[in-house]
This record gives C-alpha cells, sequence and structure tokens, in this order.
C-alpha cells in the first residue's frame, strides 16, 4: 500500500455576493484563498442579482488567474475543479459553474458540482479532524438548520427555521440601527462596547420564539418586530446594550434549539457550527459551554472560513472526489438545493437565494 497522491482542487464560490477562487489540496492545505466581497450593491440596500451576476462575470477569470499564480500551479497541476451549483441567485451561480466547466473542457479535469451548504457543512474537517458522524448548527444569511452529517452526501435535518434565516434578524435589525451591511459583524462590534451586560438584558427584554418548546426549529421574525417597535424610543447611547441584549437572546435561542438536538440525536462526538453567523463570539461561546454540558466535542472553523469562501467548495470538492462523486460535464445548476432531500420543504418560508 503506497501514499495515494495529493490531489490539488481549484474551488469556485459565486452563489451570491462574494466571488471567490481557492485552491485547496487533498492533505488539508490551503495554497489561495481569494475572496472579493461586491460592494456595487450598497446602493441598492440589498444585492441585486443581475448586479451580482454581471460583476462576477468582471472578476472571474483574473481571480482564477491570481489564485492560480499564489498556489503556484498551473491548469495541468489540478486533480479537480470544485463549483458551487447551487443553491443561490442563480445568474451568479451560472457565472461560477460556466468558468468551472470551460477550464475542465479545455483542459480534461474532473468536475464536482458543490451544494453550497455542503461546502459549510464540510469546512470542520478541512480545519480540523472532524469524524462522521456529528452534529451542525448551519447558520448563515441565508439558512439556520440543524443537521446530522452522516458523510459526504448524507445529511439528516433535524430543524430549521420555520421564518427568517438568523443571519438576516443580524442584517435586518443592524440595518434598522443604522450599523451598515453586513449587519451581524457591525451588530456584534457595537456589542462589545456594551458596559453593563446584566442591566442591558433588564433593560432590553427581546421574545425567545420556540424557547423551551420540544423540537429543533427556529423562529427570528418576532424577534425582528420586536426590535423594530423598542426602536423608536432607542437613544443613540443605548445602541450599545441593545446590540448586546439582541445577540444574548440570539445566542440563547440557538442553544435552546441545539439543546434538544442533542438529546434527539443522542449520540457523544462532536457539536459543528458553520456559516457567517458562526462567526459570532457570544454564539461560539455560548455553543461550546452548551457541548461541554453534554460531553460533545466542540468544533468552529476559523472566522474567516465561517463566511463565503471558495476553500469550502474546494474542499468539499476533494471529499467528494475521494468519494467517487464525479459530476457529468453538462450538471445543473440548482436555485434551490436542500442537502436532506427527504426534509419536509414546506415551512420553509424563503432562502436567501
Ligand atoms: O455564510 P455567509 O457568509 O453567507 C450565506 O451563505 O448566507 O453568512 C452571512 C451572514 C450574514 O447575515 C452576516 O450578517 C452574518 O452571516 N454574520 C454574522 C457575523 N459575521 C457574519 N452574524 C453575527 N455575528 C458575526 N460576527
Ligand atoms: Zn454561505
Amino acid at each position: 500500500m503506497g501514499m495515494t497522491k495529493s490531489l490539488t482542487v481549484l474551488g469556485i464560490e459565486t452563489s451570491c455576493d462574494e466571488t471567490a477562487v481557492a485552491i485547496v489540496t487533498s492533505d488539508k492545505r490551503i495554497l489561495a484563498n481569494l475572496v472579493l466581497s461586491q460592494t456595487e450593491h450598497e446602493a441598492f440596500g440589498g444585492v441585486v442579482p443581475e448586479v451580482a451576476a454581471r460583476a462576477h462575470l468582471n472578476h472571474i477569470d483574473t481571480m482564477v488567474a491570481e489564485a492560480l499564480k499564489q498556489a503556484g500551479v498551473g491548469f495541468a497541476d489540478l486533480g479537480g475543479i470544485a463549483v458551487t451549483a447551487g443553491p443561490g441567485l442563480i445568474g451568479g451561480v451560472l457565472v461560477g459553474v460556466m468558468t468551472a466547466k470551460a477550464i475542465a473542457a479545455v483542459h480534461g479535469t474532473p468536475l464536482v458540482g458543490v451544494n453550497h451548504l455542503e461546502g459549510h457543512a464540510l469546512t470542520a474537517r478541512l480545519t480540523d479532524e472532524v469524524a462522521f458522524p456529528y452534529l451542525l448548527l448551519l447558520v448563515s444569511g441565508g439558512h439556520c438548520q440543524i443537521l446530522v452529517v452522516e458523510g459526504v452526501g448524507k445529511y439528516k435535518r433535524l430543524g430549521t427555521t420555520i421564518d427568517d434565516a438568523v443571519g438576516e434578524a443580524f442584517d435586518k435589525t443592524a440595518k434598522l440601527l443604522g450599523l451598515g451591511y453586513p449587519g451581524g459583524p457591525a451588530l456584534e462590534r457595537m456589542a462589545a462596547n456594551c458596559k453593563d451586560p446584566a442591566g442591558a438584558v433588564k433593560k432590553f427584554t427581546f421574545p425567545l420564539p420556540l424557547v423551551g418548546k420540544p423540537g429543533c426549529d427556529f423562529s427570528f421574525s418576532g424577534l425582528k418586530t420586536a426590535a423594530r417597535r423598542m426602536m423608536d424610543a432607542l437613544e443613540e447611547d443605548d445602541k450599545p446594550d441593545f446590540c448586546f441584549a439582541f445577540q444574548e437572546t440570539i445566542a440563547r435561542i440557538l442553544a435552546d434549539r441545539v439543546k434538544n438536538a442533542i438529546a434527539q440525536y443522542g449520540n457523544a462526538g462532536t457539536l459543528v457550527v458553520a456559516g457567517g453567523v458562526g462567526a459570532n463570539k457570544r454564539v461560539r461561546t455560548e455553543l461550546e459551554t452548551l457541548a461541554a454540558k453534554n460531553g460533545l466535542g466542540f468544533m468552529a472553523p476559523p472566522i474567516k472560513l465561517c463566511t463565503d469562501n471558495a476553500a469550502m467548495i474546494a474542499w468539499a470538492g476533494v471529499e467528494r472526489l475521494q468519494a467517487g462523486l464525479i459530476d457529468a460535464p453538462d450538471f445543473p445548476v440548482h436555485a434551490r438545493w436542500p442537502l436532506d432531500p427527504l426534509a419536509p420543504v414546506a415551512s420553509i418560508k424563503s432562502q436567501k437565494i
């Protein structure tokens, strides 16, 4: 038995408003990891799909060339090309997928169409040694789910949001506070200025939707509405306390739902958090404490790999290639694409696509 040769995979991510290109090896080296956050949307107060697709198109070729240069590899060295095939804004997804297909066709490289959510879900295995199965809290701008990750391509969903995604709650509340976009990090920075945590949570009491109830689903729309109502009487000086209490509430809601998932899952192992909201330090410590109390390990990828990036797509490509999951050159794109095809979809109001 000889050593298996290391694979080098190019990853491309264009499903929302980040153009991202990365090169990752099967021995877990990130040779390049480029992320360009589009600023074209600022004037519109939200992501405009057509604008996003055009911006991806303007930058993708130069970013691929730059990533290869940084990694010191050529197209001929690539053992695979992995690209987000959904879920997402379909114009942007098509730009990434057509780019990947063109390179693969010219150089004869194996192609993998990756589910963006699988990219988030497997990131912890790129940065750490996490064995299957594990419990995953996937929290981003468009998604809020608890999944059992049983293996590559094998997911069981235990819970999802019945209204908004948690990142959306952060973003919309931050917008009302005039903190800018993306709202999560801005709100976290404002919360860090709170001088009296105990006083802040007494002064600003938010509802805790579904907390204490059975099940693993989430709800955030009531929280958003309450935040909007409280905003009217808010002074500039109150913002740090308000943000602290809001963030505290979100951390409590997430922990309550994950507590039920741990009981339902009934397995030791590891709790993993992934997605942009997983970058929030308060959320991370709350989950770490919960995991420790229940005898689970805890893993959160570095912040740069929690928010959207292409290293996670390249890594998912590595895992899929190693499992023999190569896609045909004409594989399709998907605006919607649940990780667990058996999970009920009726309760999903919206996905940030
Ligand atoms: O995973 P991601 O980059 O994109 C999606 O797939 O949606 O997640 C973006 C979301 C945004 O809603 C952003 O406000 C939130 O993650 N986010 C945070 C933090 N950093 C990013 N939320 C709370 N605290 C943070 N530090
Ligand atoms: Zn994402």
